[in-house]
């Protein structure tokens, strides 16, 4: 049997929210956002451990209010992070043992899907690294620095990375150590495995699965819950 790991990162500053707490703590509805990305791991069957990795200074709050309040009992560890997010996924994967396979999840995102999660682990173990996302629905263009448009990309070969990022654990620890040692700056998880000539698969996610970035997220938030009933 193998066994699946979520890491959960909620150790970001959420600087472009602008309120006073870290984001992942605002409430939509009833709810702070990062209770209903947690239930969403903790239903699902495939998935066996999960960590959360949060900031220094809040990880007696996650335990209080998040993880013992709504009694997640697969939740292992919370891990403190570090200063970008991804010296905090090098610090969650470090604390795992015995993973076969690691789904890396943003804390922001509270609306991944059952589906969405098993079809990670599906694809990692087939390909060893992939990615869910969604098309874009508009034309995307590279514009120059004097604001003029460069050229306009070919809408069909676009894709809009989300997470979880789902790998074979292995293969991302190695990589992440290994960006970590040679100072190399990414912004997600695939371009860590890519660095190193890996392939990484794309699956179909949801354009529910937003990322709440800004205060109109908690709004679009509001509408995607009441759509989901979760
Ligand atoms: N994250 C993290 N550790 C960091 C930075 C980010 O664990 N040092 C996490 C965030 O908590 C979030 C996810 O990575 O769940 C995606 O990052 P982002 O949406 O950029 O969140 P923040 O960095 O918190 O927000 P901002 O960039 O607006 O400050
Ligand atoms: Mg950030």
């Amino acid at each position: 049997m193998s066994r699946n790991c979520a890491l959960i990162l909620a150790a970001g500053k959420g600087r472009r929210m602008g309120e006073s707490i870290n984001k992942q703590y605002l409430n939509i509805e009833k709810y702070p956002i990062l209770y209903y990305t947690i239930k969403a791991f903790s239903q699902s069957s495939c998935i066996d451990e999960i960590i959360v990795v949060v900031a220094e200074g809040e990880v007696d709050y996650c335990r209080k209010e998040i993880i013992e309040k709504y009694d997640f009992a697969k939740v292992k560890e919370v891990v403190i992070g570090g200063k970008e997010r991804q010296h905090s996924v090098l610090n969650g994967l470090k604390s795992l043992s015995n993973c076969e396979i690691v789904l890396i999840h943003d804390g922001a995102r509270p609306f991944v899907s059952e589906t969405i999660i098993s079809d990670a682990i599906f694809y990692a173990k087939l390909y060893g690294a992939t990615a869910c996302g969604v098309r874009p629905k508009d034309t995307i263009k590279i514009k120059d620095s004097s604001g003029f448009s460069l050229k306009t990309l070919k809408r069909e070969m676009l894709f809009c990375v989300q997470t979880p990022q789902a790998f074979k654990y292995d293969l991302i620890l190695e990589c992440h150590k290994k960006v970590n040692n040679e100072g190399i700056k990414v912004t997600d998880d695939t371009m860590v495995v890519e660095q190193y000539g890996n392939n990484v698969y794309l699956y179909e996610g949801s354009y529910d699965n937003i990322k709440v970035t800004t205060p109109e997220d908690i709004e679009i938030g509001r509408h995607i819950l009441d759509k989901l009933h979760c």
